[in-house]
């Protein structure tokens, strides 16, 4: 049984504290380097980046990731999703139906333009040689070291399950591999996952280090730290699809419309744009900014004192313009399910032939290619 509190000696920084607000700043100062090497010469970098398949994705995964993974891709950096399908297998209502999560999850990225002839979209379980990889970077990280990870302290802590598997337990090792064996050199996060990242570089100069007689075989790579700002749901608190507060890219404009005008906001009719004071109306203004573009401040005073009603209005035109056209093109990728699935299969395809590749070069340097 794995506990859940620190045990004395493995205490880890928690979110929020000094010593990880160090790191996060750390972080921040080389990701403000790395992007200007991405634009000097995008075709050094290989990105992996994924999720878990646990359901249709909503304007704050848009304007906090997928976004940014569209920009990439577009600037030339060679990109990898990942469909991570074995983080799910405890999660009862994902595994009931892995294969429409799956699909909800691709037809997300295709629409917002994530394109197959230029990017990779796998899923872990059809890459056997990525999982491979697993068993050897578990030798080099220690139980000690894997109950110390904070967000799967967090994510632990925050579970419905009774008990934690193993797999749970050593998910930050398997995205290790994840990232690792196609030698991705930049992986874009949240904050949430530095830890996870923390770990790859750490099993990758392992690995080196007691292997790479030959020279490495793992590149040490960085995290790509996001400035997206932060949207609440609809209710004020963290946007999430459980909670029913999310406007999801599939919904259509009558249910962005809807759960806009169930939005909450506050009894000031007058429009300002004050995150700390007014957090509600401040995100509805910041999603209608990124959405038709200027400044959440400029939208707030082009309202002025027309109170919430107006907001919701110029907010709910603006989400269902913006996402018009992502909407259309999902809808057609969706029409035709065995052309998703030739795009998956030929990424898994792409996929499995890199991490056969790698796979040999790590049973080389480790003697095991007989
Ligand atoms: N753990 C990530 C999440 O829950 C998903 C993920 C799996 C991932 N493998 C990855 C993210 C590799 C980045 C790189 O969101």
């Amino acid at each position: 049984m794995i506990t859940t509190s620190p045990t004395p000696g493995t205490a880890s920084p928690a979110a929020g504290s000094p010593a990880d607000a160090i790191g996060t700043s750390a972080a921040q100062t080389r990701s403000a380097e790395l992007e200007k090497l991405i634009q000097e010469d995008p075709g050094r970098f290989r990105v992996l980046t994924g999720d878990r398949p646990t359901g249709r994705l909503h304007v704050g995964h848009y304007f906090g990731t997928l976004h940014n993974r569209v920009r990439l891709q577009d600037l030339g950096v060679d990109l990898f999703v990942i469909i991570a399908d074995y983080q799910v297998l405890t999660d009862r209502d994902v595994a009931d139906d892995l294969t429409g999560h799956v699909e909800e999850l691709m037809l997300d990225h295709l629409a917002i333009g994530v394109d197959p002839s230029r990017s990779t979209i796998f899923t872990h379980s059809a890459v056997p040689a990525l999982n491979q990889l697993l068993l050897p970077f578990l030798s080099l990280v220690s139980v000690a070291e894997l109950s110390r990870n904070p967000t799967v302290k967090d994510e632990i802590a925050h579970s419905r399950q009774s008990s934690v598997s193993g797999l749970m337990f050593t998910y930050p090792a398997h995205q290790a591999a994840d990232i690792l064996f196609c030698k991705a050199n930049l992986v874009p996060v949240g904050q949430d996952q530095l830890p996870h990242l923390e770990l790859t570089r750490t099993l990758a100069r392992r690995f080196n280090d007691r292997y790479g007689n030959g020279g490495p075989v793992f590149p040490e790579p960085d995290a790509l730290l996001s400035d997206a700002p932060l949207l609440l749901g609809t209710d004020g608190t963290k946007m999430s699809k459980s909670r029913g507060n999310a406007i999801a890219l599939a919904a259509d404009a009558d249910e962005t419309a809807a759960l806009i005008r169930r939005a909450r906001t506050d009894s000031d009719r007058h429009i300002t744009y004050d995150p700390a004071t007014r957090p509600e109306v401040s995100s509805l203004l910041l999603l209608a900014a990124l959405c038709q573009g200027g400044t959440p401040q400029q939208i707030a005073d082009g309202i002025g004192s027309a109170g919430a009603a107006a907001l919701k209005k110029t907010v709910t035109e603006a989400v269902n313009e913006y996402l018009a056209p992502i909407r259309a093109r999902r809808a057609r990728y969706a029409q035709d399910r065995g052309h998703l699935r030739r795009i998956l299969r030929e990424g898994n395809e792409r996929a499995r032939d890199v991490a056969d590749t790698t796979l040999g070069e790590v049973r080389r340097a480790m003697k095991s290619d007989y």
